[in-house]
């Protein structure tokens, strides 16, 4: 990993593009037919968005509470509740890819409605990228020394 200079927790958004991209390399290989691919793309996107949140929630949450004066559209319930609504996409589209995984032909229709399914988790994703991106990245940046952000992020289990 490399060192940054100048440690910032609004470097995380860098994550989230990074998740954003594999998401849509997952979805290019679906709807080219690429199951087994767009599968496995999947997997590695749920895996690391799921251990980011749980590191957001372990560590950068309890920090935010206890640092920030937190305001109405940042609370951490707020972030919680994004997450847990996260994880229940995950769960359902994972289902769904699971059906036509083992399909010859899955047929358009059962891809559509994963991309449609797949697209409302993207909406949900781009609001709390700006949530995180309005409040709890650039307030924790606020309340913590550089020293301190650097060890922090360097305790996390995925970062860029
Ligand atoms: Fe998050
Ligand atoms: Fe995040």
């Amino acid at each position: 990993m490399m060192t940054q200079p100048e440690p910032t927790f609004l470097s995380l958004l860098g994550l989230h593009h990074e998740l954003n991209d594999l998401l849509a390399r997952h979805q290019a290989k679906l709807v080219s037919g690429a199951i087994g691919k767009a599968v496995s793309d999947w997997a590695e996107f749920m895996a690391a968005l799921i251990v980011h949140a749980d590191d957001e929630e372990q560590l950068l949450l309890p920090l935010y509470q206890k640092r920030v004066t937190i305001p109405r559209g940042g609370t951490v319930d707020l972030f919680l509740a994004e997450h847990r609504k996260i994880r229940a996409f995950l769960a359902e589209i994972s289902g769904l890819l699971n059906e036509v995984k083992g399909m010859p032909e899955p047929g358009a229709h059962r891809i559509i409605v994963i991309l449609e399914r797949e697209y409302e988790f993207k909406k949900l994703l781009e609001h709390h990228d700006m949530r995180e991106k309005n409040f709890l990245y650039p307030l924790l940046d606020g309340g913590t020394a550089a020293a301190e952000r650097r060890k922090m992020l360097s305790r996390l289990r995925v970062s860029i």
